[in-house]
């Protein structure tokens, strides 16, 4: 499939096309005509469950932007983009964004950390963003914040933005040809995996007393979290088994149970994924599954169909997802894949970004599968709050989606991700019944994955006048062009 083969979502005039659209796609995607209004809006009532009472169903998805300063605290671009996570109204925010439990465990030599000398910092992002909050909604009530935390293992960029010091669990056939590492390559030790728990406790009790609701123990994108989920073939306490693959987990909630009693806990989960894409090396540069007989079966993914791994498996999810009911979590945010290897299941888009494929599939497919594997789980775990993930490719009918996905009961949230980079108040404005600002809807151009690859701070730079008038935009440009 090329770009130009797509439908655009902007060239559908209303939303009967978009639903035949969908239709003609052959995935199901639900979509109200009519937008209601106020407290009529299934997306403005507020929730209570468990000890959670959130005032509406909108989430803020945590949304890094690669612009800390390289002590780790927030810089004006930070700033900036907190308030406008307040501004959108949501009252659930998930996370903020990723922040690292240790220096070494940063994704990039910008991403903020959670350290004694960052600690006023992060106060100071949650409290800009109620000031902006309660101006959008009138009150705090029903807000619930939490603060993301991360260590980014295969992925760590710490000191350079241009050197990977990747920390891994296990060799993976294809991830560690990818990023150039030799056999012998040193793996975490249970030691210093024990460490880094450690970390995460030092973290979740210094967000407790500032004041977050709760801490995300983050689970996804091939991150360190997400990377135990899969280490089936790392021996000894934290691989092999599901027991010991969720060992971290466990044992990051017991610390912070008894060093942060009261403090709420999260995890943002990939609930599937496949097995890593790269462009097509004839033709054109399309997304193509890596294939390899040797691989089969496949033991390297969660939530992967290890006999065609280019299919999600909800089997061991599921066992996840009632582990986590077991411990006493209840707050759940559904997403899938990785931005680093297969990033049309992560975040459907129909312009990839530089380091990216041409989509192999129409995005709203993408959507579709996203949506699909939440509603599964929503209907196992009624008891949890899920958020669901990839929602921005939806464009203008995005309202008109995420109202049928909350009434029906395919989600308890709608998480916004992208689009909050360019429009954060689009669901707001539409349950006021405002029409919607057309020009700042995100149209998925990949400009905020594209300039971080580049070394530049990410945002939307062709629709936010913030990022499009600065002289990253210019310097954005040239590098495209080289
Ligand atoms: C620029 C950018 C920054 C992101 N930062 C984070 C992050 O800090 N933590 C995280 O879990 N996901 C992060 N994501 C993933 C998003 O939260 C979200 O899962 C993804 O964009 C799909 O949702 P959407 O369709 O609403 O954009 C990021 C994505 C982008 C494009």
């Amino acid at each position: 499939m090329s770009t130009d083969s797509i439908v655009r979502i902007a060239s559908l005039k209303d939303v009967s096309r978009f639903q035949s659209h969908v239709k003609s796609l052959g995935v199901e995607i639900p979509c109200d005509q009519e937008i209601l209004i106020g407290p009529d809006s299934p997306l403005r009532q507020s929730l209570t469950r468990g000890p959670f009472t959130i005032g509406n169903h909108i989430a803020i998805h945590p949304m890094e932007g690669w612009d800390g300063t390289p002590d780790g605290s927030p810089s004006d671009h930070t700033i900036r983009r907190w308030q406008r996570f307040g501004r959108s109204g949501a009252k659930l925010i998930w996370g903020g964004e990723a922040v690292a439990v240790r220096h070494e465990g940063r994704a990039n030599p910008n991403q903020l950390l959670a350290a004694p000398h960052t600690k006023k910092h992060l106060a100071h992002l949650r409290e800009v963003l109620i000031r902006e909050h309660i101006a959008t909604t009138g009150s705090a009530n029903g807000l619930l914040i939490g603060l993301q935390l991360t260590h980014s293992g295969r992925y760590c960029r710490p000191n350079s933005s241009g050197r990977a010091e990747p920390r891994i669990l296990y060799r993976h056939p294809i991830l560690c040809r990818r990023l150039g590492l030799p056999d012998d390559y040193p793996l975490l030790t249970d030691s210093e995996i024990e460490s880094i728990i450690e970390d995460f406790h030092r973290a979740a009790v210094m967000a407790h007393e500032l004041g977050y609701d709760f801490v995300d123990v983050k689970h996804c994108h091939g991150y360190l979290g997400h990377e135990f989920l899969s280490a089936h073939t790392r021996e000894g306490r934290y691989g092999g088994s599901f027991e010991n693959r969720t060992r971290f987990l466990r044992e990051i909630v017991a610390g912070i149970r008894s060093l942060a009693p009261g403090l709420h806990i999260g995890v943002r989960l990939s609930a599937f994924d496949t097995i890593p894409y790269h462009r097509d090396p004839n033709g054109k540069p399309i997304g193509i599954a890596e294939s390899n007989p040797d691989l089969a079966p496949y033991r390297w993914g969660f939530g992967v169909n290890r006999h065609d791994p280019t299919q999600p498996d909800l089997a061991e999810p599921i066992e996840f997802l009632s582990l986590l009911e077991t411990l006493g979590i209840h707050l759940v945010n559904i997403t899938a894949g990785s931005p680093y290897y297969n990033p049309h299941v992560q975040r459907p888009a129909i312009f990839p970004p530089s380091d990216g494929y041409l989509p192999p599939e129409d995005p709203l497919v993408g959507v579709a599968r996203q949506m699909d594997a939440t509603r599964q789980l929503k209907k196992k775990f009624p008891n949890l709050l899920l958020v669901g993930t990839g929602y921005t490719y939806l464009q203008d009918y995005l309202p008109h989606v995420a109202q049928a996905a909350v009434r029906d009961g395919w989600t308890d949230f709608v998480g916004l991700g992208r689009v909050v980079l360019s429009y954060p108040e689009i669901l707001w404005h539409a349950t006021e019944g405002a029409n919607l600002q057309r020009k700042l809807v995100c149209r998925t151009f990949s400009d905020c994955t594209t300039a971080p690859r580049k070394g530049l701070p990410s945002g939307c730079y062709p629709l936010d006048d913030y990022y499009k008038d600065s002289p990253e935009a210019e310097k954005l440009k040239i590098l495209k062009q080289g």
